[in-house]
């Protein structure tokens, strides 16, 4: 089973970045020198990912723009040299090929999915979340897929967190497997941590075999009024083979202040044209702390 196709779920109001979220989507706020959304789709395509849907809604056309050509802006850079800022303009539009399709109704991440289904078809599907970042050495939508293919199952990327966390996140039950991959017995969508089946969450990205589609259809809103995806995947691995990987990388979800502001920090670290710089600046700040 080959993966080519993914779909980035960016569809959501937002609500815990505003006001900046109020008229520049999340997935499009600045992180360092790009936005959030083309490291997720420079991930996938580093995964070996050619075809890109991104649910998005009437409010995110930013999106669309940006990852497309811009004629006047790339003559004028042309015609005074700036060749490094010509071609960081056109990359983005050059990356994959990039599709759109609306959720009309904000009604949460299983529906948001639901929409793709035209897209993907009869095959196996990798799914990023729009405001979930990963920082790694091999992406981490590559380590889920070569699981997908080796075990020819569902794949979802977990990693433990503290008990503190488990109710924000999907939980999932497991059985030990081959070192870092699991079976997935049962999984729960935020659940109190009495409750919790094991401190392994749900970070942000899945490969899905399309039966998922019709369990999307049939679903009933769950937590907070939502169709939740977890609730179908929990069916899902009832009826199929699920794998869990505990991920290598780093995840920041930067749809909250807090950890849009550590994946600032860490990559701003990284980037050659601010890491020497910024690491001086935050001695000298913690010094006067
Ligand atoms: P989040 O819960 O993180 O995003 O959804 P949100 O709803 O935008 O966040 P807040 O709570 O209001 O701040 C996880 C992912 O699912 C997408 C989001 O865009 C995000 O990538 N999503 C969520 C949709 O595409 N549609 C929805 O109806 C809900």
């Amino acid at each position: 089973m080959k993966v080519r196709k993914a779909v980035i779920p960016a569809a959501g109001l937002g609500t815990r970045m505003l006001p900046a979220s109020k008229t520049v989507p999340k997935e499009m706020l600045p992180l360092v020198d790009k936005p959030v959304l083309q490291y997720i789709i420079e991930e996938a395509v580093e995964a070996g990912i050619e075809d890109i849907l991104i649910i998005t809604n009437r409010s995110k056309s930013p999106m669309d723009d940006y990852f497309d050509y811009y004629p006047e802006l790339e003559r004028r850079l042309s015609e005074s040299g700036k060749e490094k800022e010509l071609a960081a303009i056109r990359r983005p539009a050059d990356l994959a090929n990039i599709f759109y399709v609306r959720q009309k109704e904000t009604k949460g991440l299983g529906h948001a999915i639901g929409r793709a289904r035209r897209f993907v078809g009869d095959e196996p599907f990798a799914v990023l979340l729009g405001d979930d970042i990963m920082r790694y050495q091999k992406p981490v939508i590559g380590q889920l897929i070569e699981a997908a293919e080796k075990y020819d199952a569902s794949v979802i990327g977990v990693q433990e967190v503290a008990d503190e966390a488990v109710s924000k996140y999907g939980i999932v039950k497991v059985e030990p497997l081959d070192g870092k991959a699991f079976t997935i017995r049962d999984m729960q969508e935020k659940p109190k941590v009495e409750e919790k089946f094991s401190n392994y969450a749900i970070l942000g990205r899945y490969v899905l075999k399309p039966e998922i589609f019709d369990l999307l259809e049939k679903q009933t809103p769950g937590v907070g009024g939502e169709i939740q995806l977890t609730d179908s995947l929990k069916t899902l691995c009832t009826q199929d083979r699920m794998i869990g990987v505990d991920f290598e990388g780093r995840r920041y979800d930067t749809g909250n202040l807090k950890g849009f502001m550590e994946a600032t920090i860490d990559f701003a670290l990284d980037h050659p044209e601010t890491g020497e710089w910024l690491k001086s600046f935050l001695k000298d700040k913690a010094a006067q702390l």
